[in-house]
């Protein structure tokens, strides 16, 4: 008998501070008019001085175990997708692990950027899949807002703070039904945090470590590779793209989104879009916007659900899902 992994609770949790655009507009030379019509984001969350990004994941996480109800102690395996770590090390894993009251099982975090939770969940599949785990916490969590520059118009208005979480379990009917990751490290340069602690660790100390992008190459990149993806998942499956009931894409931009939904062919009205109150979360964004349509009740048992992300390395991924 196969084993496969599938989703038993999702979670998520936003800081409380709202920033809208209205207080963008206090702090650059920037407008509502230019914000929403070049992102369609109107606001987004942003973490309290003393809420890390551990804080925010144990909160999605919670959440999650509740609504699998499960319990921490029957978790064997945490994996935390995040760009902005509360430390160098231990991992946020590790750190969420403590405060889940648990220990012993492995624990850890994967770095893919904004496509992190794609990569987490393949792992996570895998790992149930292998008979390696049977009770996954797969999270991504970022305080994406300490790795922006508040002075810098060009990307300080597009990010936001957040997490959100899946317990996955061992079952033997299909949930996760497949994954698909890539990279391509010759464009690292198109969207970075050029310092780090091997290289350029002065910056650091001054606090000049900032993400920096090419908008507009980084915009036509993330269109051609999450619409390629989805049929590249499509195929896979051997399915037509209308039996997606939901498409669950990377909220960085909502015209990213609208292109990626034209060139795939798929429905407006089945695309779950959360970037107008989030902005762009990083690694967050998906299971954050996955907790959103099935907590609204929009996703439901049964529906194939296409998650799909893309960000620095370049990194992208999808899963195709059956909840
Ligand atoms: N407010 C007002 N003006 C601004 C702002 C701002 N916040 N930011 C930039 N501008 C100005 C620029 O200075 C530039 O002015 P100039 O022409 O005088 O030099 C002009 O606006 C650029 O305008 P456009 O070319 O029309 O901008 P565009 O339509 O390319 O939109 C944007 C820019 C929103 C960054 C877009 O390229 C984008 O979303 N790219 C993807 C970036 C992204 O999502 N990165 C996140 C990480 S990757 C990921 O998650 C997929």
């Amino acid at each position: 008998m196969n084993t496969y992994s599938r989703i038993a609770g999702t979670g998520s949790y936003l800081p409380e501070r709202v920033i809208t655009n209205a207080d963008l507009e206090e702090m650059v030379d920037t407008s509502d008019e230019w914000i929403r019509s070049r992102s369609g984001i109107r606001e987004r969350r942003i973490a309290a001085e003393d809420e890390f990004t551990c804080d925010l994941a144990e909160r999605a996480a919670l959440s999650a175990i509740e609504s699998a109800g499960t319990t921490p102690g029957d978790i064997d395996l945490i994996i935390v997708a995040t760009t902005t770590p509360d430390l160098v090390f231990p991992s946020t894993a590790c750190l969420l692990q403590e405060r889940l009251g648990v220990a012993g099982a492995p624990a850890f975090d994967v770095q893919a950027v904004c496509a992190g939770f794609l990569f987490a969940i393949d792992v996570a599949d895998k790992f149930i899949r292998t008979g390696s785990a049977t009770r996954a916490l797969v999270i991504g969590a970022e305080t994406f807002s300490r790795i922006v520059d508040w002075t810098d118009r060009r990307v300080c208005v597009l990010f936001g703070d957040g997490a959100g979480a899946v317990v996955l379990e061992a079952d033997e009917r299909p949930g996760i039904l497949s994954t698909h990751l890539h990279s391509d490290g010759r464009y690292n340069d198109l969207l970075c945090v050029p310092v780090g602690v091997s290289r350029n660790f002065d910056k650091i100390k001054v606090g000049e470590a900032f993400a920096t992008m090419d908008g507009g190459e980084v915009f036509r990149w993330a269109v051609t590779a999450m619409s390629d993806i989805i049929d590249e998942t499509l195929v896979a499956n051997s399915m037509d793209r209308t039996q997606i009931d939901w498409l669950v894409p990377h909220q960085a931009n909502i015209r990213i989104i609208n292109a990626v939904g034209k060139r795939a062919r798929i429905p407006g009205e089945k695309v779950i879009v959360t970037v107008d109150r989030h902005g762009n979360t990083s690694a967050a964004s998906v299971p954050l916007a996955l907790d959103e349509g099935v907590r609204d009740g929009r996703i439901r048992q049964g529906d194939h659900v296409l998650i799909e992300g893309f960000g620095g390395g370049f990194t992208w991924g999808s899963a195709l899902i059956r909840m």
